[in-house]
């Protein structure tokens, strides 16, 4: 899987992808993830990529030609099955927005700041917007680290034990249940017996159960969906 991310803070963007998970599944070649810095395509020697906002208000907004640009010259490489923007006021970003997107060849994300970006841009270019969750960040590379997160590490051969991801919480609507290592008696706090025996049958019951208990108590709307 291709990922090419714009921003105008690539800096933000170094550090999550060169480690552990990340960092394998790009040496391992299953994922390649590009950072292109808007101020290639700014509109002047001054680097602009923003403006004032038509109507009045506080803050910039970003331009529509050097978004258009970048994208334009990056869709001369690939064609892109989906070109994301990151939002607040997007579709609420999961763990089966992540399997779907897992799905894909070519991704483009889109990292907003300011304001956010011209709304022709979004109406024109954008496929998708996915917000991370209900609050506003001070820009979208954060929210684009936790989308390319979730979705890297579902690509088959990423994960060591390719059975691990699916008992993620989430993946069937339950949160995942509690897991345990040794010691197995910390400070007189005793891991379950039915893990100790290790019958797997009754293993997996117990872990069922535990999945429910959790959602349950934990977050029942799961349980409505
Ligand atoms: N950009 C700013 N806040 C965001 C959020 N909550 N999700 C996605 N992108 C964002």
């Amino acid at each position: 899987m291709n990922i090419d991310i714009i921003t105008v803070v690539p800096e933000l963007l170094d550090s999550p992808f060169s480690h552990s998970i990340m960092k394998r599944a790009r040496d391992k070649g299953l994922l390649t993830v590009q950072m292109h810095n808007l101020r290639k395509w700014a509109i002047n020697k001054h680097m602009q990529v923003d403006d004032y906002q038509f109507g009045g208000g506080a803050g910039m907004v970003m331009m529509p030609e050097p978004l258009a640009n970048a994208i334009d010259e990056l869709q001369q490489e690939k064609k892109y099955d989906e070109i994301i923007f990151l939002t607040p006021d997007g579709e609420r970003f999961n763990q089966k927005a992540a399997n779907q997107l897992s799905l894909k060849e070519n991704i483009l994300l889109i990292c907003g700041h300011y304001k956010g970006i011209d709304e022709r841009i979004r109406k024109q270019y954008v496929t998708k917007e996915i917000s991370i969750g209900d609050y506003v960040l001070s820009g979208g590379e954060l929210a684009a680290a936790v989308v390319v997160d979730a979705i890297g590490r579902l690509i088959p051969g990423v994960l060591n034990d390719e059975t691990s991801a699916l008992f993620d919480s989430f993946q069937d609507n339950l949160l995942a249940p509690p897991v345990y290592t040794r010691p197995a008696d910390f400070r007189g706090d005793k891991v379950p017996d039915i893990l100790i025996q290790g019958d797997p049958k009754k293993v997996e019951e117990w872990r069922h159960e535990q999945s429910l208990l959790r959602t349950r108590e934990r977050r029942p709307d799961l349980l409505d969906d």
